[in-house]
């Protein structure tokens, strides 16, 4: 005990010996918003512009939501459970990412990792390739929607994609960025329905949950800017068992077809995340098939209805 005391002193004397800490420091470079990297081409750098301020838009809301209505608000308790200590960690998210030092976080479109042939790919997180850049793929710029499009042409919070618009999926982008909020915001459930399963049974990770975050803005930003009530915010379809139907078919069957609703990305790992929608079984092979090497060793669970996720 004491030698560990010992050894753990001298490493902490030979940190600070690497450099005094009590001197005056300018501060560091601060950047408030993402840059657009110079492969993007005009029309993608005005997408990408337009993409952000909606980012920004639906993240400001839910922080504004969150501090004002409080822990005991229904929406609130509806994804990130009864427990009051929530409150902190979710304001404190929605704080981290809209004012966190945007120095070097980046949206490329250059393809540059090669990742953005694989189907269902619209974008994905560079990780240990450059932690703080993203790449945002072409099938990008046709099917994802701005704000305004929020409770249009069917659109629900509890049954479409979650990263049907620009803006809640640039914020799931922007959780895995390290310097946005420091690794706190991981995948603790799957999809809107098992994150709210995790809110009602099991809320510990709810608030550091990307799903529920992304689930709140939405719903959040559907009833109180788009005013589309309980329409809008829809119910879960029973899917979640058809989820794991299609994951392992898809393990077991490489020859499925593709689907345009899956949208997947890439985790610090290099474990491969897809949101899926229930026929999106091509991608959930694509996934199969990128995670394969990259799982080994990787963080991985299996949920109560028997599909893996890795994280
Ligand atoms: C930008 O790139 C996209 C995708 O490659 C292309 O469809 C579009 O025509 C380009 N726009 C301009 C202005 O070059
Ligand atoms: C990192 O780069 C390599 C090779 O360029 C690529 O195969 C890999 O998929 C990239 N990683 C991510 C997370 O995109
Ligand atoms: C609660 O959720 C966490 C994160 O998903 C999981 O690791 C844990 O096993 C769950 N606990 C119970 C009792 O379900
Ligand atoms: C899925 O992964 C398994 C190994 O875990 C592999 O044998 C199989 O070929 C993969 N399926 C597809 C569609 O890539």
């Amino acid at each position: 005990m004491v030698a560990k005391m010992l050894i753990a002193s001298a490493a902490l004397a030979g940190v600070a010996m690497a450099g005094p800490i009590n001197i005056a420091r300018d501060l560091k470079e601060y950047k408030t918003d993402v840059t657009i990297h110079e492969s993007c081409n005009s029309t993608q750098r005005r997408m990408l512009e337009k993409a952000l301020a909606d980012t920004w838009e639906v993240a400001t809301f839910a922080q504004e939501y969150v501090v004002t209505n409080g822990a005991q608000d229904p929406v609130f308790q509806k994804y990130f459970g009864t427990k009051p200590e929530a409150f902190s960690t979710v304001a404190g998210v929605w704080e981290t990412l809209l004012t966190s030092n945007k120095e070097g976080v980046l949206l490329r479109c250059d393809n540059i990792d090669g990742n953005c042939g694989q189907v269902g790919w619209r974008g994905h997180w560079r990780g240990d390739n450059a932690t703080s850049e993203t790449v945002i793929c072409d099938a990008s710029y046709t099917d994802r929607y701005f704000n305004e499009y929020f409770c249009m042409n069917g659109y629900t919070v509890a049954g479409s994609p979650l990263g049907t618009h620009w803006s809640i999926d640039l914020i799931h982008r922007m959780f895995h960025v390290p310097t946005n909020t420091n690794g706190l915001v991981g995948h603790y459930s799957e999809d809107y329905a098992s994150a709210l399963e995790l809110a009602e049974h099991n809320s510990t990770y709810s608030p550091i949950d990307s799903d529920a975050l992304q689930a709140f803005a939405a719903h959040v930003y559907a009833v109180e800017v788009a005013k589309g009530g309980d329409a809008c915010v829809g119910q879960p379809s029973e899917k979640h068992d058809d989820h794991a139907a299609a994951s392992s078919s898809a393990s077991a069957a490489p020859s499925a077809t593709s689907s345009a609703a899956e949208s997947c990305h890439t985790h610090a790992d290099g474990a491969v995340h897809c949101e899926a929608d229930s026929t999106a079984s091509a991608t959930a092979a694509a996934a199969n098939a990128s995670s394969t090497d990259a799982n080994a060793g990787k963080d991985c669970h299996t949920h109560a209805d028997g599909t893996v996720h890795c994280v």
